[in-house]
């Protein structure tokens, strides 16, 4: 199965579009790779293994229970996931129902973040062109449970605040890739973007023995408060799969990734290995 089909859900904010450039910057000589905010978990499911200890942590509990359930229920999940139609009907019955168990859960969570518009969840998504949104390939999506509970294997899930969990993990040899909400955008279910402590983050990362990469909208308020760090740059297209609005899929974000340990000239390295590919 290739990488890109490891992936279960696309998240707001999820790596997609970066997973290839971050990837490179990850150190190898770690014992253990954290992501404090896991989402949709695009740059941990890049590689088979990334350190003998792996941890997803995310504060939505919907997305825990999520993956709780892929690794240690594939079976039933796929069972309840096989029956499900890309229908507008279905979509609404799902919004508006009530689900008790967890497995139930996880795949009400899961159907309405597929066959949504953006992966919000909260609109049906329609496509004129290819195979995305509502007419997703059921085939397909079983494929993917299944390599991602095989990589979940020994990924130890965790739904803690950041702060509990940065603290808890931290030591010489672990590595936090951190993908916070950005300083300006949409928020999430757990925390609004206004609301998210930024400082809070910077303080805890400045003061960790072991090493982060951190992602970032490019913003004055962001490269003041990690001023002394490395930086760099990196571009991006819209994730937003909306074909038919040809003028916001050609948009480009700038981001910034940030980190505590030499990233330029691993970065520099890899651009030029690009261009000469
Ligand atoms: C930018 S997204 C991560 C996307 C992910 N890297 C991916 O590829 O899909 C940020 C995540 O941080 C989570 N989050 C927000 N506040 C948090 C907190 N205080 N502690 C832990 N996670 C938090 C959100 O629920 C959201 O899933």
């Amino acid at each position: 199965m290739t990488t890109d089909k490891k992936c279960l859900i696309n998240w707001v904010g999820g790596k997609r579009l970066l997973r290839k450039t971050i990837a490179p910057l990850i150190p190898q000589d770690i014992k253990s790779y954290i992501e404090p905010f896991g989402g949709g978990a695009w740059v941990l499911f890049y590689k088979d293994k990334w350190a003998d200890l792996e941890i997803y942590n995310d504060l939505d509990s919907r997305l825990v229970n999520l993956f709780r359930i892929v690794k240690y229920h594939p079976n039933a999940f796929k069972e309840e996931v096989k029956y499900l139609l890309g229908s507008r009907e279905m979509f609404f019955q799902f919004l508006n129902g009530t689900f008790f168990t967890d497995i139930q859960k996880a795949v009400q969570f899961y159907f309405l973040i597929t066959r949504s518009f953006g992966g919000k969840g909260s609109s049906f998504g329609t496509v004129k062109k290819s195979s995305g949104g509502a007419s997703k390939s059921q085939k397909n999506v079983l494929e993917k449970v299944d390599a991602i509970h095989e990589r979940l294997d020994k990924v130890m899930i965790e739904n803690r605040d950041f702060e509990t969990l940065i603290k808890q993990y931290d030591f010489e040899d672990a590595f936090f890739y951190c993908d916070p909400p950005y300083s300006q955008g949409c928020g999430y279910d757990v925390t609004t973007t206004k609301d998210f402590d930024h400082e809070r983050l910077r303080e805890i990362l400045g003061n960790i023995k072991g090493r982060f990469l951190l992602s970032y909208d490019d913003s004055p308020k962001i490269r003041e408060l990690y001023k002394g760090f490395e930086m760099i740059e990196v571009e991006r297209l819209n994730g937003i799969n909306n074909r038919s609005d040809v003028e916001n899929r050609k948009k480009i974000f700038k981001e910034l990734l940030i980190a505590n340990y030499p990233i330029k000239e691993l970065h520099e390295r890899q651009t030029n290995r690009n261009k000469t590919r």
